[in-house]
């Protein structure tokens, strides 16, 4: 590992959070309407809450470059500090030109600068942000900065079981300094191929075999949980992390995971809702209010409860993507973690954002 000048291993981490939302939402309630569901089913089945959409002349690449803009604005560091800028995402607009380089087009970066884009389903931000901070990590960074983003719009044939669970959004992080978290250079990763959710080139929607990703996204959160607590007792270990952030694609998937964690540790009742109440459930705030944003699902999660925590207070992050591939990370806070000023961009957005009734949304998705 890199190590500085007086010989200490080298931190890295996120130095500083942009997140954008599209500027549509709809309750999944009036969805439910729309199919002839009850909108239970959604609501208390699935645990949604609002699905962001974005109109017809906007998409990926917008949510992108405002994540980017809000996260560079916020870090104040130059533009020549960057080094890396990659884009983790399942919603390319082109088979070669990566989306970075739509992004660094609008923000005007170029240079001695490597510019990529990274698939892997929802994975695909986790990658770019594990690529990011091992560059760091390994010295060939030379000091400079990565930007990451993770940016994706969600979106299913109409009367998918998955429509529902739809969603947009992105967060961008500049990776260096560890202002806000630093990130542990051990990870946990797991992959298994399977044909759980995938999207042939040439189809607009995704094809699903839902309980197959269901059992996927279970398996892979008990295989990367058990590599990181290792011969440790899980209750004592895991209750030394002030918050357990999850990939969201719907709030209920998070919850049958922490079940199927308890079930493997041999968990009372009581325990396992002790961990899914305390430190699960608050961390989907966001999530609720945005619906699945696959790669930006899990830093979403993440950004909101690193906002507020104390410095040195630490969190996991579980990411998955269908396919399946998945890591968990460790991260600690930083000292710029408690005032939580991309909070604002959430806020914002949200307040900002029109509701469109089932109508629109008809008109929308014809
Ligand atoms: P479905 O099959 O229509 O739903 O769609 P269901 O019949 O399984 O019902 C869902 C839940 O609602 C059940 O709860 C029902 O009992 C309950 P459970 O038994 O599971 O706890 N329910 C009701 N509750 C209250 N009142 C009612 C009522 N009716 C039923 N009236 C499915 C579910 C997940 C298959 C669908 O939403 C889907 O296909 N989603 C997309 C796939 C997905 O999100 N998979 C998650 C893991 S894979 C992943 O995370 C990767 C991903 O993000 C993509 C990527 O990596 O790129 C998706």
């Amino acid at each position: 590992m890199q190590e500085t000048r007086n010989g200490d291993a080298m931190k890295t981490g996120i130095a500083s959070i942009g997140i954008q939302f599209p500027p549509l939402a709809m309750p999944v309630e009036d969805l439910a309407r729309l199919r002839g569901e009850d909108p239970n089913k959604y609501t208390v089945g699935l645990g949604c809450k609002e699905m962001a959409l974005c109109p017809s002349d906007y998409g990926v690449v917008e949510l992108a470059v405002q994540a980017a803009r809000r996260a560079i604005e916020r870090w104040g560091g130059s533009l020549d500090d960057i080094g890396l800028i990659a884009v983790g995402t399942e919603t390319s607009v082109d088979m070669s030109r990566p989306l970075s380089a739509w992004v660094a087009s609008e923000l005007g970066i170029k240079g001695a600068i490597r510019s990529y884009e990274v698939k892997h389903a929802c994975y695909g931000g986790t990658l770019a942000l594990r690529q990011a901070v091992e560059w760091r990590l390994s010295g060939a960074a030379r000091g400079k900065s990565a930007l990451v983003i993770a940016s994706d719009v969600s979106l299913y044939a109409q009367g998918d079981p998955g429509e529902p669970t739809q969603g947009a959004g992105a967060v961008a992080m500049i990776v260096g300094e560890p202002l806000i978290a630093e990130i542990d250079p051990i990870s946990y990763a797991y992959s298994e191929p399977a044909f759980d959710f995938w999207r042939p080139v040439g189809h607009d929607y995704p094809l699903v075999e839902g309980p197959l990703s269901l059992e996927c996204y279970q398996r892979a959160t008990s295989e990367c949980f058990s590599a990181l607590i290792g011969d440790n007792d899980p209750e004592e270990f895991l209750r030394g992390f002030a918050a357990l952030c999850f990939h969201v694609p719907f709030p209920k998937m998070v919850k049958k995971a922490v079940q199927r964690l308890g079930e493997s540790f041999g968990w009372d009742e009581a325990t396992t809702r002790f961990f899914f109440e305390e430190k699960v459930d608050p961390t989907m705030s966001w999530n609720r209010r945005c619906g699945n944003a696959y790669t930006a699902a899990l830093w979403i999660s993440v950004a909101q409860t690193l906002k507020g925590l104390r410095e040195g207070e630490r969190i996991t992050a579980f990411s998955y993507g269908s396919g399946f591939g998945a890591e968990l990370l460790v991260l600690r806070a930083g000292p710029l973690a408690k005032r939580g000023e991309w909070a604002n961009d959430v806020e914002g957005d949200f307040k900002r954002r029109s509701q469109i009734d089932a109508k629109a949304y008809a008109e929308l998705r014809a």
